[in-house]
C-alpha cells in the first residue's frame, strides 16, 4: 500500500510526480502529498486529505518550481487519514522531507526515545518517527544524509520503501527498501523512483529493482549508486522494461474496472501466446520445461494466495488433481505464514500473486522456502517481489490492472493454472489425447467466447437498477463454478458495499436457507455440467422459499430458465473451463450495481490495489 515517485533532473519535478501519484492512486488514496526542493534552495511540502486530485487543486496557483522532489499517496496504516499524517512528513528542523510506503514495527519504542530527548511530534504516523530519527543521527554523529539514513534504518525493525531529500544536498535523494517495492529509473542526466515501473515508462525503459536493505544514492550528474546498510557497494543490475502506455489509460471507457473486463479476451490471448500450439497439440511452458523433474517429482502441491487469487487457486486445485492427480492443497497466505505449516522438500508451494507484492504472499513464499519447498509463482508484475523470490514460475501476461478491484488478473490466472495443468498432465500421462485436444481446442476458443459474452453488458446493466435495494446478496456454485460463487461475492460486496456471501450450492440447506426471503437476490450459476440436475435441484429450494433468482444459464438451457427471474445466457464450454467464462457476467453485474449505487468503482473505500502490508 502507498505509492512513492520521486524525481531528479533537468525538468520541473511537479507534473512528473503528478502523474506518477496518479499512476499509483490504485496503492492508496487516503491522502496525496509532494515536496519540492525549489531553485531558492527551500523545501517546500504540499498535502492534502483525499485523493490525488485533491492535492492538484490545493497546489493550484502555488509556486512549483523545482527538480528534485518526491510524492505519496497514502493507504493508511498508523494513524487515520488527513492533513497532519499525510506524506511527506517533514523533520523538527524541516531541513528533511521522507515519503514511506510500510510498517515500521517499532516506531513506538523509537517515539519514546526521541520524545524523552524532547522531540515533538506532529502525526500519529510511524513515518515521521524515522524522518525524525535521520535528523537527530545527522546532528548527534555530524554525518552526511547517507550515512544517517543508513544508520536510522539499522535500527528499524519492519517494512519500508523510503525516498528522502534534504535542503542542505539539494542535488540528491536517498531512496531504501526493505520488503516494499521501489523502482530506480535512469534517464539521460535524470533519476525517476517509483513503487513500481508504471509511473516510469513514458521517461526511460531502463529500471532498476532494489532489493531489500539496499540504498539508492541519486545525484544530479553522477551515476546511480547502490550501497547496504553498511555502505558496501554493488552495481546496479539494469533491466529494460518494456511497458504498453496505452494499457495505463481508460481508453475510453468510463472505469478502469469496465476497461479491464473488456480487456479480457486480449489478455488471455495475450497470456495464451506462444504457450499454446493448437495445430500441434501441444501446451509449453518454459517454467515446467526447466524444472520438469522436480514438478513432477512432487509430493503434493500446495497454493498460497490471497482474495482473488485464492479463489483463482481453488479453481487451480480442482485442474491439477483432476488433470494431474495430484494432491493440491489450497491455503490463505496469511494463515500459512503463521501456521506452522507442514512443508518441506518434497512440496511444490504455488504462489498466485497479481501484483507480486502481497505482504502475506511473499512472507509465505520466503517461509516455504526456508523449509525446502519449491516455489512457483503465477504473477502479473513482471519484476516483482514475488517474482523474483520465487524458484521459477509463468507470468500472466494480462498488462496493468489498475482498477482495485481484480478482473482480468482473476482469468490471467485461471487460464496459467490450466496451461500449468495441461503442461503436468502431458507429462505425466494422466489425461489421454482425445481430452487433451479437446480442451486445448476449446481454449483456444475462450478469447472469441468472451468476446461474445460482453455483447451482453448493455443487458446486465439494465438488470443492475433492480437490485440496487439489496443489502445482501447470495452467490450459488458447484464444483469448478462454485469459486467463481465465491469471486461474484467479492466483487459486489468490495465495490457495491452490498454482503455478499458465496456458498457450494448444496451447502444452502445446512443453515443458508434460513436467510432466503422474497428480498434474497441469488445469483446461481447453473450451467450445463456434470452437476446440472443437482444445482437444478437447489434452485427449486430457493424458489419454494420466493428468493430472486439470477441464474447463469448455458445456451439452450429450458429447464432452469423456467424457473428463474432474470436468466443470463453464457455461451457453452467444457466444464473445467467453465470459470474463464462464467465469471465475467459476474464481474459486469457487480461493476453496474455499484455504478447505479454511485459509488467509486475503481477506488472502492478501505481497499488499496496492493496489499503490501500485513
Ligand atoms: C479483489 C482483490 C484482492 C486481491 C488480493 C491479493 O478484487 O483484488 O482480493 O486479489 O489482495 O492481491 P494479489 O493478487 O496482488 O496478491
Amino acid at each position: 500500500m502507498c505509492g512513492i515517485v520521486g524525481y531528479l533532473g533537468e525538468r520541473e519535478a511537479y507534473p512528473v510526480l503528478l502523474k506518477g501519484l496518479k499512476r499509483l492512486e490504485y496503492r492508496g488514496y487516503d491522502s496525496a502529498g509532494m515536496a519540492l526542493l525549489n531553485p531558492r534552495g527551500e523545501l517546500s511540502i504540499y498535502k492534502t486529505k483525499g485523493k490525488v486530485a485533491g492535492l492538484e487543486s490545493f497546489v493550484n496557483g502555488q509556486d512549483m518550481s523545482g527538480s528534485n522532489g518526491i510524492a505519496h499517496t497514502r493507504w493508511a496504516t498508523h494513524g487515520e487519514p488527513c492533513t497532519e499524517n499525510a506524506h511527506p512528513h517533514a523533520s523538527p528542523s524541516g531541513r528533511l522531507a521522507l515519503v514511506h510506503n510500510g510498517i515500521i514495527e517499532n516506531y513506538a519504542t523509537l517515539k519514546n526515545k526521541l520524545q524523552a530527548k524532547g522531540y515533538a511530534f506532529r502525526s500519529s504516523t510511524d513515518t515521521e518517527v524515522l524522518v525524525y530519527l535521520i535528523e537527530y543521527i545527522q546532528q548527534k554523529e555530524h554525518t552526511d544524509l547517507l550515512t544517517a539514513v543508513q544508520l536510522a534504518l539499522r535500527v528499524v525493525v519492519g517494512a519500508y520503501a523510503i525516498a528522502v531529500i534534504d535542503r542542505e544536498h539539494p542535488d540528491m535523494i536517498v531512496a531504501a527498501r526493505k520488503s516494499s517495492p521501489l523502482v530506480v529509473g535512469i534517464g539521460e542526466e535524470e533519476f525517476f523512483l517509483a513503487s513500481d515501473a508504471t509511473p516510469l515508462v513514458e521517461y526511460t525503459k531502463k529500471m532498476v529493482y532494489l532489493k531489500d536493505e539496499e540504498v539508492a544514492v541519486l545525484q544530479r550528474g553522477k551515476e546511480l549508486r547502490i550501497v547496504d546498510l553498511h555502505n558496501i557497494q554493488t552495481t546496479p543490475e539494469i533491466q529494460e522494461v518494456e511497458m504498453d502506455l496505452t494499457q495505463l489509460e481508460k481508453g475510453g471507457f468510463p472505469h478502469f474496472m469496465l476497461k479491464e473486463i473488456f480487456d479480457q479476451p486480449d489478455c488471455i490471448s495475450d497470456c495464451m501466446r506462444g504457450r499454446i500450439q493448437p495445430a500441434e497439440m501441444r501446451v509449453f511452458l518454459s517454467a515446467v520445461e526447466e524444472h520438469k523433474e522436480r514438478l513432477l517429482q512432487a509430493r503434493r502441491y500446495v497454493i498460497i494466495a490471497c482474495g482473488t487469487s485464492w479463489h483463482a487457486a481453488l479453481i487451480g486445485k480442482q485442474l491439477i488433481e483432476h488433470f494431474c492427480r495430484i494432491p493440491v492443497e489450497v491455503a490463505y497466505a496469511s494463515e500459512f505464514r503463521y501456521a506452522e505449516p507442514v512443508i518441506g522438500a518434497e512440496d511444490v508451494v504455488i504462489a498466485i500473486s497479481q501484483s507480486g507484492e502481497t505482504a502475506d504472499t511473499l512472507a509465505a513464499v520466503e517461509q516455504a522456502k526456508r523449509q525446502g519447498a519449491f516455489i512457483y509463482g503465477i504473477c502479473n508484475n513482471v519484476g516483482s517481489s514475488i517474482a523474483r523470490a520465487t524458484h521459477t514460475g509463468s507470468y500472466i501476461h494480462v498488462g496493468p490492472e489498475v482498477g482495485v478491484a481484480s478482473t482480468k488478473a482473476f482469468t490471467g490466472q485461471v487460464t496459467v493454472l490450466t496451461l500449468l495443468a495441461l503442461t503436468l498432465s502431458r507429462e505425466k500421462k494422466t489425461m489421454d489425447d482425445q481430452l487433451f485436444e479437446k480442451i486445448i481446442r476449446e481454449l483456444s476458443l475462450i478469447p472469441g467466447k468472451m468476446k461474445q459474452l460482453l455483447t451482453l453488458n448493455e443487458s446486465i446493466a439494465a438488470l443492475a437498477p433492480i437490485f440496487t435495494y439489496a443489502r445482501n446478496f447470495i452467490y450459488l456454485g458447484r464444483g469448478y463454478s462454485y469459486p467463481v460463487a465465491l469471486e461474484g461475492a467479492l466483487k459486489l460486496k468490495e465495490i457495491s458495499y452490498i454482503h455478499a456471501e458465496g456458498y457450494p450450492a448444496a451447502e444452502m440447506k445446512h443453515g443458508p436457507i434460513a436467510l432466503i426471503d422474497a428480498e434474497m437476490p441469488v445469483v446461481v450459476i447453473a450451467v450445463r455440467d456434470g452437476l446440472y440436475e443437482k444445482v437444478l435441484s437447489n434452485i427449486q429450494e430457493i424458489k419454494a422459499r420466493q428468493g430472486k433468482i439470477i441464474a447463469l444459464v448455458t445456451e439452450g438451457d429450458t429447464e432452469v430458465t423456467r424457473l428463474a427471474d432474470y436468466c443470463i445466457t453464457l455461451p457453452p464450454t467444457l466444464e473445467c473451463l467453465e470459470p474463464l467464462i462464467a465469471s465475467i457476467p459476474l464481474q459486469l453485474l457487480a461493476y453496474h450495481i455499484a455504478v447505479c449505487k454511485g459509488k467509486n468503482v475503481d477506488q472502492p473505500r478501505n481497499l488499496a490495489k496492493s496489499v503490501t502490508v500485513e
